[in-house]
């Protein structure tokens, strides 16, 4: 075995693992998960049996605070997340401020980051259990209040508040898809599929977001700060910005005829920046099993509630497709979690624009537990090393020489 310690003396000694492809970050009791055999578990639970059996809030309770709750400690949890539902009213002169085209998940990083404006107590390194908590509980809390808020000001339709009477996503849902005039019914069917959605998405242990969560927690920066780094690292198309990616590169295969074979050749082909979005994984190298329960669930929700969507068919002809062909077979690249999750989302009545900001309502609870362990386990500063591959020495030439 090395000591660690005697190598921190051997300067020009750096493991240089661009993308970290195999560098460890951290210890981590958060999810487990090993990609060749496609198995995923948050705190030893397998991904298959929560997303059958148990609800969003439930799963993260289970993220943050190590175990599943008992009746009374979820209980406890949903009310106290309740109290906090709302949020300043001040908070929606920023969301006014926004051109109304403007994407969303840069809407949602700002939002979240300026929770730490509202709430001081937040900022302050090693503030106590208890003031931890209660941010963390407020960040839960007021997050769907923000999703929402962001999709209704784009539809330039009046906000709806957040209603005591619900549980989490109905919450979130009857804000999203509510009438400020009516009542509206929740479909248990829709209730269902976000609980299915938000819990397969809700945490997988260092991707990029989470990482730069614990990265920018690291430096002792507030929670909110840290979680609103994290949604702008989610929101690239490399990875959670895939789901917006997939449905719009769906929708142009469509217009295009629907001839998926042409577009299998142009994800191959190496002078054509194209690639399939919705495929690939740094870690899953047999099949992401979050994309087997959503294919699934896609088909199951579709059926219900009697939508028959053409991008659904261009999917399955291109996993097909893809499953037989030397080239991705080689390089193992099959559907991740994005590839189907859109069309979900679509006939849930979601525009493109919010997906990938339900995959942070969905990932928010992870976040905010790695985040928590990286405190608990007192991790020193992120600070990368590098190979400096510059200049030496060079003279300075004053500039009417140069
Ligand atoms: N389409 C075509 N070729 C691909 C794809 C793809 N989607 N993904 C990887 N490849 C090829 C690469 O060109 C490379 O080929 P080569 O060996 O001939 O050079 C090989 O497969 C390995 O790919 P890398 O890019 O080295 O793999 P990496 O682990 O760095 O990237 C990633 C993983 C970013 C997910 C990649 O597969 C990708 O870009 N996928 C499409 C975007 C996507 O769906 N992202 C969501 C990921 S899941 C998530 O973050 C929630």
């Amino acid at each position: 075995s090395i000591d660690i310690s005697k190598l921190r003396d051997l300067t020009g000694h750096i493991t240089l693992d661009l993308g970290y492809k195999n560098t460890g970050s951290t210890k981590s009791a958060i999810t487990f998960l090993d990609g060749e055999k496609g198995i995923l578990k948050y705190r030893g639970y397998s991904i298959e049996e929560l997303a059958e059996k148990s609800t969003f809030l439930e799963v993260a309770f289970l993220l943050i605070y190590g175990d599943l709750p008992t009746t009374k400690a979820l209980e406890d949890f949903q009310s106290q997340i309740t109290k906090h539902t709302l949020i300043h009213e001040d908070m929606k002169k920023f969301l006014d401020g926004y051109p109304s085209k403007s994407h969303p998940m840069a809407q949602l990083a700002s939002l979240v980051c300026s929770l730490s404006t509202f709430y001081p107590e937040s900022l302050k390194a090693n503030s106590s259990p208890e003031t931890m908590d209660l941010t963390m509980i407020k960040l839960l809390a007021k997050f769907p209040t923000i999703v929402s808020f962001i999709y209704k000001k784009s539809l330039g339709h009046p906000l709806i508040y957040p209603k005591n009477k619900y549980d989490y996503v109905s919450n979130y849902l009857n804000m999203t898809f509510g009438q400020r005039t009516e009542e509206v019914e929740i479909d248990p069917v829709v209730v269902k599929a976000m609980n299915t959605l938000l819990i397969l998405h809700a945490d997988h242990e260092q991707n990029c977001s989470a990482s730069t969560v614990r990265m920018v927690g690291s430096s002792d920066c507030n929670l909110y700060a840290s979680v609103s780094a994290g949604i702008d690292a989610l929101w690239g198309p490399l990875h959670g910005g895939a789901n917006q990616a997939v449905i719009e590169m769906l929708e142009l295969i469509k217009e295009d005829g629907g001839d998926t074979e042409k577009w299998i050749n142009k994800a191959k082909d190496k002078n054509d920046p194209f690639r399939m979005m919705g495929f690939g994984h740094r870690v899953y190298k047999n099949f992401d099993p979050r994309a087997k329960i959503i294919k699934k669930a896609c088909d199951d929700i579709l059926e219900k509630l009697g939508i028959n969507d053409p991008v659904l068919e261009i999917a399955k002809k291109l996993e097909e497709a893809a499953l037989s062909d030397p080239y991705f077979v080689e390089r193992k690249l099959y559907p991740n979690v994005d590839f189907y999750s859109g069309i979900i989302y679509r006939a849930l009545g979601f525009p493109t624009d919010m997906f990938t900001v339900l995959f942070a309502l969905g990932r928010l609870p992870g976040w905010i537990a790695q985040w928590k362990e990286m405190h608990e386990n007192k991790e020193p500063i992120g600070r990368p090393r590098q190979v400096y591959v510059g200049h030496t020495n060079r003279a300075f030439v004053e500039i009417e020489k140069r």
